[in-house]
């Protein structure tokens, strides 16, 4: 079974497969495939999301596929059901597959290993959201060419940063440079040793600088230690030091954006910014995994 549980030991290969067949998507000339004729599909959100809950389902729909959408505020999750009999009832009703996106860190591949259906990752706690980091170097390859080479720095929450994992997976596997730069209490001990963390100064260098969202809801009471107007001064990516960007340098931010906390308003859709380009590469990447769960 082709489930996507993560990036963690996935070869530049597969990523490069993955890449490619978004690539031939992206190019498509038909709005709608049948591809994915008589395949159902249900999303199963037990987070909430924007971008990848409608770019997958978009991304369903352009194959051909039949779409279920299950939001947990509305399902017998309200009642106290587990997400494993949650998946294995909709298993039981005759799904092809599932894309899920759930609080818990790490229990995907026991659950993904109990069912005979492929799950995709949207997002598991903060442990992958491999997705997004598809995109994201989709982006990076798209316009630089390459992305063997590259200095991709990550800036902010690492520690609650499932983007951050994911991205350093893929990214190391594909032969760029990965640096952090976070406060220290927003460190991610589990990786020590696999990416230096740097100076917002050193940051600045990168070829890629790549804001996170500061996850309030991840935090204690919503409380954030810099206050957000410390950390805009101390981490955030201000006017002023976009300024003093390489000239080929380009922004990246997985989004939704905290404006004027991780990133100044007017950098948003800025010449250098690739956010709103990287939200659309989201639907192509996402045609790439679903054919391959189903192929
Ligand atoms: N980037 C991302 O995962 O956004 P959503 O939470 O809106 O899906």
């Amino acid at each position: 079974i082709k489930h996507l549980i993560g990036l963690k030991g996935m070869s530049a290969q597969e990523i490069t497969s993955i890449l490619d067949r978004a690539a031939f998507w992206e190019q498509y000339p038909a709005k709608v495939t049948h591809f994915l004729q008589g395949k159902f599909i249900a999303n199963m959100f037990f987070e909430n999301s924007t971008r990848t809950r409608f770019s997958f389902e978009l991304a369903e729909k352009r194959l051909g596929a039949q779409v279920l959408n299950f939001s947990a505020a509305v399902s017998s999750v309200q009642k106290g059901e587990s997400i494993y009999d949650t998946v294995k009832t909709l298993e039981a009703m005759g799904i092809d597959a599932g894309v899920i996106r759930m609080k818990p860190n790490g229990v995907l591949p026991d659950l993904a290993s109990k069912m005979s259906i492929p799950l995709i990752n949207a997002g598991d706690g903060h442990n992958e959201h491999p997705t997004q980091a598809l995109l994201d170097v989709y982006t990076m390859r798209k316009h630089f060419g390459e992305v063997r080479g590259l200095h991709v720095v990550i800036i902010g929450d690492i520690m609650h940063s499932r983007v951050a994992r994911s991205n350093l997976w893929a990214l190391q596997a594909m032969g760029a440079k990965v640096s952090f730069c976070a406060p220290d209490n927003m460190h991610a001990h589990d990786l020590d040793g696999l990416a230096d963390y740097i100076t917002m100064e050193e940051a600045l260098q990168a070829d890629v600088v790549m804001m996170l969202r500061v996850q309030l809801e991840r935090h204690e009471e919503g409380q954030i230690t810099p206050s957000s107007l410390e950390y805009r001064a101390q981490f955030g990516l201000t006017v002023e030091r976009a300024s003093r960007m390489k000239a080929h340098a380009i922004i990246m931010h997985p989004a939704p954006i905290n404006r004027n906390v991780e990133i100044d308003d007017e950098l948003v859709e800025c010449q250098r910014s690739k956010i709103f380009t990287q939200i659309g590469h989201g639907v192509p990447i996402r045609m790439s995994v679903i054919e391959r769960a189903l192929s």
